[in-house]
């Protein structure tokens, strides 16, 4: 197995003194871990978040990125404001901006050809909704949202690319998917980046679980053979609840 990218995505949530706290608490917690750590924080707290990380195993990433390299888009930030920042990751297509603020396949795709040709690493949310889960239609949701959001996507560039898959009904909601339903997911993600890309791009493609994941249920997800690690909402927000998942698993 694989060691594991523990990603936390700390969304609308930090003004800088608390986010300088919490960076501050988590460096020593997360320092011995074998695993990756990234902490994906606002845009306000990047320049601080990279300063503070330098020369620790903290990895930074930002929430969204725009696809255009500049231009009349009032709000956006484009790929290559992140790199100059020293931004390496960057969450694209979180159900969360699907939901409220139009992002579909078509843009994801483009937002994460930018991202990728820019040099940073992004991190990809697919996921069901309960109504499409509950309806049977999870393994077609998906299989849509990788076979469009990676129309383009050739099987070097996903090599720079992680998953993270989210079922939308497990997010913030304290409702996890079971060991076993994110297991089932992920190996059938994993199953269409194996028909696209061939079995071996797909067996070294991180995909993550996100949705819920906290300090008590991360080692058993963590410890299921396709589950590569964790997108972490609210237990990201606390330095010692995040620290706990990051070391909850050691190959
Ligand atoms: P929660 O961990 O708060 O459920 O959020 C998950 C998520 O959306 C991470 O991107």
């Amino acid at each position: 197995m694989k060691n594991k990218i523990i990603a936390g995505n700390w969304k609308m949530n930090k003004l800088q003194s608390e986010a300088k706290q919490l960076i501050e608490e988590l460096k020593p917690l997360v320092k011995d871990t074998e695993n990756t750590v990234v902490i994906c924080v606002p845009y306000t707290d990047l320049a601080l978040a990279v300063e503070m990380t330098k020369g620790t195993n903290i990895h930074v990433g930002a929430q969204n990125c725009h696809w255009k390299e500049s231009g009349a888009f009032t709000a956006e930030i484009a790929p290559s404001m992140l790199v100059e920042a020293g931004v390496e990751y960057v969450i694209i297509g979180h159900s969360e901006r699907r939901t409220y603020f139009g992002e579909t396949d078509a843009t994801v795709l483009q937002r994460t050809t930018a991202a990728l040709n820019a040099g940073l690493k992004p991190i990809v949310c697919i996921g069901e909704t309960l109504e499409e889960r509950n309806s049977g239609r999870m393994e077609e949701v998906l299989e849509r949202q990788i076979l469009k959001g990676f129309e383009t996507i050739t099987a070097e560039q996903l090599k720079n690319i992680v998953i993270a898959y989210e079922p939308v009904w497990a997010i913030g909601t304290g409702v996890t998917a079971t060991d076993e339903q994110a297991q089932d997911a992920i190996a059938f993600c994993r199953s269409v980046f194996a028909k696209k890309y061939g079995k071996e791009s797909a067996d070294e493609l991180y995909i993550q679980y996100g949705g819920s994941m906290n300090d008590a249920n991360a080692k058993a997800l963590l410890s299921m053979p396709d589950i590569d690690g964790g997108l972490i909402g609210g237990a990201s927000l606390v330095a010692k609840k995040f620290a706990d998942v990051v070391n909850a698993y050691k190959k």
